[in-house]
């Protein structure tokens, strides 16, 4: 049997860096003031119809949707229409309140979280963090899965540029605590829904004539939203596009006061960016700050990061007129971008203490040895397959086990041990009492 196209297996090998980066992750964010939150894998699927949008590809082809058949078969039986499944028969069952969808992304839920756990009755802002897997049914190629990993936060209640900058800075930070180097901070402005809508109706009118020249993707959103056309990776659609008109152009003055003030803060921190007009983001959700964190070494999907604000959300959602601003960084791709700049991660784990057993009369006691030393709080390990104590020896040392510790009759008698220092040769008599203090020194 194989994993199902463009999943992958985490080993434990590949879990040691997986790990470090959750945890300096996590670290991050505890000094920032974000707290953890976690959602289910899944939500109605109409959570991400309303937050993240019905003509994004995300939902009209990506999401992994299902519905439960002992409900449908019910639905059928009630409605007596047991050999007569119409469309419309289907269709009814599959509205909304019927389908759930695996979460494609991480902002939504927690949008959903927040309101129906009343957390924007709090004082605020809210300030959240979440480690979740996405899934999305894309062609996988590098750096693309069908299941993917987001470390990602959101901050509620805050209209501030402050909040922006911040949240920016957070993920510029992160990615330096864990010894990326090759980035780079892209920033744009879409706008809000005031000066959105003016901005669509110039695009619009721009691109209706170049429709012929759009390769079909384009066609089809360039009706739906004429704004998503400005990042399709397409070459001919983008010579055809060469002089489309730009929101960052067109922004009301609100907006583009917001903006200066968000470039200001990350000025005064040192932190790099560009402008780059042409970051529209691929979720329907964003208003005003938009951005990404790119990293080289990744190649076409090269975008570690994304994120940005949120005005419009919460409410959309049924909550009360709270904004957001957020990020979502994929991990998969930033253990890639590490890898191809060759960054260091922690050592492999390290027994502290290998304990050989002389033979199988000694087991027991080896056993409650074991026991009470990883009681200290040391890694120890022991023998499991009855190996000679040599064997017992030869596998000690292929495990790196810093010290080992030989358990006969003698040893048991007296309550004394010789400790060995694997690396130095070293060997120390001592009693249970000593062995932790001398493992630590
Ligand atoms: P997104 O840009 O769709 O934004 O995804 C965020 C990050 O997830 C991307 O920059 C990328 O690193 C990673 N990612 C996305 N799709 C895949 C994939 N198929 N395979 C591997 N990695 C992937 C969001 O999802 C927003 N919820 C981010 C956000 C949070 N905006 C505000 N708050």
């Amino acid at each position: 049997m194989k994993k199902p196209r463009g999943t992958q297996d985490l080993l434990p090998e590949m879990l040691i860096k997986w790990n470090y980066i959750e945890e300096s992750f996590k670290k991050i964010c505890k000094r920032y003031g974000f707290d953890e939150i976690r959602t289910p894998i899944f939500e109605h699927t109409s959570l991400f119809k309303r937050g993240v949008g019905e003509s994004t590809d995300v939902v009209s082809k990506e999401m992994y949707s299902v519905f439960n058949l002992r409900e449908y078969y019910q639905f059928i039986q009630n409605k007596h229409v047991e050999n007569n499944l119409s469309h419309d028969v289907i269709d009814k069952f599959l509205a909304d309140k019927n389908r759930l969808t695996l979460k494609p992304e991480g902002t939504a839920p927690v949008v959903r979280a927040f309101v129906e756990n009343k957390l924007f009755a709090n004082v605020q802002p809210t300030k959240l963090y979440y480690n979740t897997p996405c899934l999305r049914h894309e062609r996988p190629q590098a750096g693309r899965y069908r299941q993917f990993h987001q470390l990602g936060i959101e901050m509620f209640g805050s209209d501030s540029p402050i909040s922006d900058a911040e949240i920016i800075t957070l993920a510029f930070e992160f990615l330096n605590d864990v010894g990326l180097k090759n980035i780079a901070i892209r920033i744009n402005s879409v706008g809000c829904p005031k000066c959105r809508a003016k901005y669509n109706k110039m695009l619009l009118e721009y691109l209706e004539d170049k429709t012929d020249n759009m390769c079909d993707n384009c066609k089809n959103r360039v009706f739906k939203n004429p704004m998503r056309t400005l990042d399709c990776k397409n070459e001919q659609c983008q010579e055809n596009i060469i002089d489309a008109p730009l929101m960052i152009d067109n922004v009301c003055d609100d907006c583009i006061s917001h903006m200066e003030h968000v470039k200001a803060h990350l000025d005064i921190l040192d932190i790099s960016y560009m402008i780059d007009p042409k970051i529209v983001r691929g979720l329907d959700y964003y208003t005003r700050t938009a951005f990404e964190i790119v990293h080289k070494g990744l190649g076409a999907q090269n975008a570690i990061c994304g994120g940005g604000r949120y005005n419009g959300l919460v409410e959309q959602l049924g909550g009360p007129k709270i904004s957001g601003v957020g990020f979502g960084l994929g991990l998969e791709r930033l253990i890639i971008a590490l890898e191809s700049e060759k960054v260091e991660f922690p050592k492999e784990y390290k027994p502290d203490l290998y304990i050989v057993s002389v033979d199988e009369t000694c087991d027991k006691y080896v056993s409650k040895l074991v026991y009470n030393i990883r009681k200290m709080g040391l890694k120890v390990e022991r023998d499991y397959l009855g190996k000679s104590v040599k064997a017992q020896m030869k596998y000690a040392n292929k495990i790196n086990a810093r010290f080992t510790l030989v358990v006969g009759e003698d040893e048991i008698a007296s309550g004394k041990y010789i400790v060995k220092n694997m690396e130095t040769g070293q060997q120390n008599h001592v009693l249970l009492d000593e062995i932790s203090e001398l493992i630590r020194r």
